[in-house]
């Protein structure tokens, strides 16, 4: 059995691209891997955060990864910062990075544009998450496109410490969605959907009822042309939507292209709302039903025991290709 890790940072707004890009794979993934999937709140406050809405989000996501269908018999599910471990490690890879690396991340250069000076963690946010990967023995880290760098990064660390001290770290492979898992947003179908546009017209997010879905659907950007047909260059709006229609029903585009043959966008659209309702209706009532139970908080507890008993074995090993500690517990 390989084993996966994967984390989402606790943020508001998961929306339909994140699950039809990412977080529908974590599902699938757990029945033949050995998987720990992660709720990186560390990562979060790599930027100001409010304390309060932190932790909210937090069991937000943690109960999101169980009303999708994460069953914790099967996968390990817990929050970064209640295992040490992370951190810890996060130092070792630091002292084994060069700044010129990290400078060249793409997402780094994103965040920091505009400011004046960046924050530190904001800097070293790529160790941080390399050490979640091989804090574990990771195998595989099923990602979106988007963090192709940062698991080339982690590899590099893996090999340069391997070669350097000795066997320490095993070397993980990417798992990265095919561009077709790229949900757009619903008002500029040029870019990507994502959790933080302004208009919340833009995004479905999972937990939105059905009455949101509608306005967002109908109000969705197609063009002039009254035909439904997938043709990404010149008809990104409605390839879009056939995406998303496609992802939640299982019917192919070019089945969908047949079915609504002599159709126009107002009848498609209804139906849209249909089938994205639908799916989203039984993660709406999981969720509703699992956030403020005590069964999330055990998922939670016994998580991080499980995640902190591999993280203590990978931390002796690599205290000992080091050197570092004396006194035993
Ligand atoms: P983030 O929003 O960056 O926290 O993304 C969490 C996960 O969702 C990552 O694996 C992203 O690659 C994926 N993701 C984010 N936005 C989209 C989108 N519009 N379509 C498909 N996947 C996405
Ligand atoms: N950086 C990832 C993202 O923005 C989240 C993340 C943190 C992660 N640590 C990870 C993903 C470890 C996979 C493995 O989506």
């Amino acid at each position: 059995m390989k084993r996966v890790f994967s984390g989402v940072q606790p943020t508001g707004n998961i929306h339909i691209g994140n699950y039809l890009g990412a977080l529908r794979q974590f599902v699938e993934l757990q029945n033949d891997n050995e998987c720990i999937y992660c709720i990186v709140d560390m990562h979060s406050i790599t930027l100001p955060q409010d304390p309060k809405e932190l932790r909210k989000h937090t069991l937000d996501v943690a109960a999101l990864y169980m009303a999708i269908g994460l069953d914790p018999k099967k996968s390990t599910i817990f929050v970064q910062s209640d295992v040490p471990g992370h951190a810890e490690l996060s130092w070792v890879l630091t002292c084994n990075s060069y700044t010129g690396e990290l400078s060249r991340m793409t997402q780094f250069k994103d965040k920091s544009k505009g400011r004046e000076s960046a924050p530190t963690g904001l800097f070293s946010y790529p160790i941080l998450m390399a050490a979640d990967i091989l804090l574990y023995d990771t195998d595989i880290v099923p990602v979106g496109r988007d963090q192709k760098q940062h698991i080339e990064l982690c590899r590099d660390l893996a090999i340069r410490i391997n070669n350097k001290y000795g066997q320490t770290f095993v070397v993980p492979d990417g798992r990265f969605l095919k561009e077709g898992a790229r949900i757009m947003s619903l008002d500029e179908p040029m870019k990507k959907m994502s959790k933080s546009a302004e208009n919340p017209l833009s995004r479905i997010s999972l937990l939105d009822e059905e009455g949101k879905i509608k306005k967002a659907i109908m109000k969705a950007t197609t063009d002039s042309e009254g035909i439904i047909k997938f043709d990404l260059e010149n008809k990104p709006g409605v390839s879009n939507l056939m995406n998303i229609y496609s992802s939640f029903s299982g019917i192919s585009v070019e089945d969908i292209e047949k079915k609504y043959e002599g159709c126009g966008y107002g009848d498609f659209k209804k139906d849209l709302v249909q089938v994205t309702s639908e799916a989203l209706r039984p993660i709406r009532e999981n969720f509703e039903q699992i956030r403020h139970s005590q069964e999330l908080l055990n998922v939670l507890n016994e998580g991080a025991e499980k995640a902190n008993a591999i993280a203590e074995k990978t931390m002796a090993r690599v205290k000992e290709t080091f050197g570092l500690g004396i006194s035993k517990k």
